[in-house]
């Protein structure tokens, strides 16, 4: 394949099927492997598309304006290589959860760095970065704000995106739809277009533990990517099904099962979808097909779900809200095999 720009590269990501990681069952579990975008996960989709329209209409001029926004680090890696494309001076805005390894490939890319340090209200930084942002927004001449929990170009870049591609890619309707939410772009996206071809499919949001998206209390979580501190503008529950909560320590046993079953070395959230649709197979009585979707690949979690004294200390906190979380009482039991670190999977 020979391609003009390396933004070409983005999108039309395979679909698989991980029959080893759900032990052959009769259900059927596909995932679509937006890992594997040139950025590394879901948010080139975005990316991409929010600057090329905002390019398209004028709104955003090559060689001038100064683009802001808040990130947990993909979309800003994501930005950051648009930004390249365009001339366009970037502005980050994070937190210090973002990952160092995070930062350096942020930086690398030409953007400059903003950190937050001061926790919101919430316990996150979410609200703190959002109030730099506008700051920023006013003050940095030409500065553009992209706005992903606003944007609606957010989620339309997933329906004609990953939507549209599944559409082609899928042979036959698919039950549910299980996929991570932090600005709810990619699910709401996907779930708008897929719900046109096929209008029983069930929406299934999967959250962190600790975030507040559906109004649980916020609680302590690592994970970036899912979850968020504040629930975002774009987010709208009535066309969400069921919400299934998933915790640092439950993410990070899929993560290695992923990598044990199925060789693949997937991102935190990855592991959160699929051990959502573990959830979800224990509560069916009948075989059905379920589609998720790996945000992310695992390089960049090294030090979080593929470390052993980091889940050692996901599963103190697991057992602790086990005690005492009225939320978490509902949720069936792990699966035998999963309540070890399996010793064949990766550690430091
Ligand atoms: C790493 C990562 N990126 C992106 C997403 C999708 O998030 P959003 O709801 O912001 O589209 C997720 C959700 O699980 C994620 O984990």
């Amino acid at each position: 394949m020979l391609v003009k720009d390396f933004s070409d590269c983005v999108g039309n990501t395979p679909v698989v099927r991980l029959d080893r990681f759900f032990d052959y069952s009769y259900s059927e579990v596909l995932a679509k492997l937006e890992l594997m975008n040139p950025g590394g996960s879901v948010k080139d989709r975005p990316a991409k598309y929010i600057i090329e329209k905002l390019i398209e209409s004028g709104k955003l001029i090559p060689n001038l304006h100064h683009v802001i926004e808040s990130s947990s680090g993909n979309l800003a890696i994501a930005l950051a290589m648009q930004c390249r494309r365009f001339n366009l001076q970037f502005t980050c805005v994070v937190d210090p959860k973002i990952s160092p390894l995070n930062l350096k490939i942020i930086e690398s890319l030409g953007a400059n760095i903003d950190m937050v340090t001061e926790k919101d209200l919430n316990g996150g930084y979410l609200d703190t970065r959002i109030n730099r942002v506008q700051h920023l927004e006013q003050h940095v001449p030409n500065g553009f704000w992209v706005n992903q929990y606003a944007n609606p170009m957010n989620w339309q870049s997933h329906y004609d995106g990953e939507g549209e591609e599944l559409i082609k890619q899928l042979s036959d309707p698919v039950d549910y739809l299980v996929m991570g939410v932090s600005t709810s772009g990619t699910l709401l996206g996907i779930s708008r277009r897929l719900k046109e071809a096929y209008p029983k499919m069930k929406v299934v949001a999967v959250d962190a533990v600790g975030s507040v998206l559906f109004n649980n209390k916020p609680s302590p979580r690592e994970l970036p990517g899912i979850g968020a501190s504040r629930v975002p503008a774009l987010l709208k529950t009535d066309e969400i099904d069921q919400v299934i909560h998933v915790d640092d320590y439950e993410s990070a046993l899929a993560c290695r099962r992923l990598v044990t079953k199925e060789g693949i070395l997937a991102g935190g959230s990855s592991g959160s979808a699929l051990a959502a649709v573990q959830k979800l197979l224990a509560q069916q009585k009948t075989p059905c097909k379920i589609l998720t979707l790996l945000p992310d690949r695992g390089e960049r979690y090294l030090d979080m779900v593929y470390d052993n004294v980091w889940v050692e200390s996901a599963r103190q906190r697991h057992l602790s809200s086990l005690e005492s979380s009225e939320v978490l009482k509902p949720t069936p039991p792990l699966p035998a095999e999963l309540t070890q670190v399996q010793p064949e999977a990766i550690s430091h």
